[in-house]
């Protein structure tokens, strides 16, 4: 084991999960926060999707770390204090360690057991490192539970996940990751590009059906831990590409017209209704690099593959560099 392994829980309350949860199905059109997905179950589906063969990004990013690792950690810096953002299983972060060294490193994940498994595990084969893991919301204003003052910060930020926000609360996360990082700190950041629709529909919408199983899983968990009676079979997944916003919607659909309840309140579906659970925005490298400086970061490289499917960009925080008080929303069209 490391020489530090600390764990902060910061998860949140189960009452904050419950008033989320009937606020959006109170809401219309109705609709579940995409953070709600990664319980037990959830994120080992999760790990399952990023195998297949749909999904490209995964694979795609894990291609262009490999290929650039050297160069990312020369821009990042060694001997940091390194951030990072829903480490998931931590699997993208071991390609970058060895170059670059890191001395202190802390993942931030929403979902706890898979966090405490997987920083653990790191930090048994990295000896020398600190780590320092959080159970937090990043989505919400988080702490920093730990840092020495006199280390550079760096924050990793992988797998597109800003894209699951909407423009204007992306560019308010990294506005908020940038007040963490300090002027000068780097943000290494992996965003999916805009590209053929139906390539697309189809990395979120698999043959296998293990992202139907993904979507309907947020149910099953509501029905546990929030008393609900949700038929999983009364619901389908949907998954489509809206090119006005430039972003893929995922959705539960009502087979019928039903009520259902949940921690005591009752909700009525019509059939067709559907509840949003997620967004996944696609930027091209220019819009992207817009919002980055909406919020306050000079863009000073970014690495695709040869497909143009996947980008990491290597953002630096510039405090002038803020796009003044505009909407992200225009920021990016
Ligand atoms: N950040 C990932 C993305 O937008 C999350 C994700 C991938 C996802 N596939 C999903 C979330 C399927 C829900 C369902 O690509």
């Amino acid at each position: 084991m490391s020489k530090t392994f600390n764990f902060y829980d910061f998860h949140p309350a189960l009452a904050d999960f419950r008033a989320e949860v009937t606020d959006g199905l109170r809401a219309e059109p109705k609709m579940l926060s995409p953070k709600f997905f990664y319980d037990k179950a959830g994120s080992e589906l999760f790990d399952a999707i990023t195998e297949l063969t749909e999904y490209y990004p995964s694979r795609t990013e894990i291609g262009i770390l490999e290929r650039h690792g050297e160069d990312m950690a020369r821009l990042l810096g060694r001997q940091c204090l390194l951030l990072e953002l829903g480490s998931g299983s931590s699997r993208k972060i071991r390609l970058l360690l060895d170059a670059l060294q890191p001395r202190v490193y802390m993942p931030m994940d929403i979902s706890r057991e898979h966090l405490i498994g997987s920083a653990e595990a790191l930090a048994a084969d990295y000896p020398e490192l600190e780590v320092h893991a959080a159970c937090a919301d990043y989505s919400a204003e988080f702490e920093i539970p730990y840092g020495p003052a006199h280390l550079p910060r760096a924050a990793f930020f992988p797998g597109s996940s800003i894209g699951n926000f909407e423009p204007t609360a992306a560019g308010e996360l990294l506005q908020r990751v940038a007040e963490h990082l300090g002027d000068g700190g780097r943000l290494l950041i992996g965003v999916d590009l805009k590209k053929d629709p139906l390539r697309l529909q189809r990395a979120y919408d698999d043959a296998e059906q293990v992202t139907a199983a993904f979507n309907l899983n947020l149910l099953q968990r509501i029905n546990r831990e929030l008393d609900g009676d949700f038929e999983l079979q009364q619901f389908s997944h949907r998954a489509l590409y809206n090119p006005q916003q430039g972003r893929i919607e995922m959705h539960l659909v009502s087979h019928v017209d039903q009520t259902v309840t949940v921690a005591g309140e009752r909700f009525s579906f019509v059939a067709g209704e559907t509840i949003h659970t997620e967004s996944s925005y696609k930027y091209s490298v220019a819009e992207f690099q817009q919002l980055a400086n909406w919020a306050g970061y000079q863009a000073e490289q970014v690495w695709t593959d040869d497909e143009q499917l996947f980008s990491v960009h290597c953002l630096r925080v510039d405090s002038r560099s803020t796009g003044g008080r505009q909407e992200c929303r225009e920021a990016v069209n």
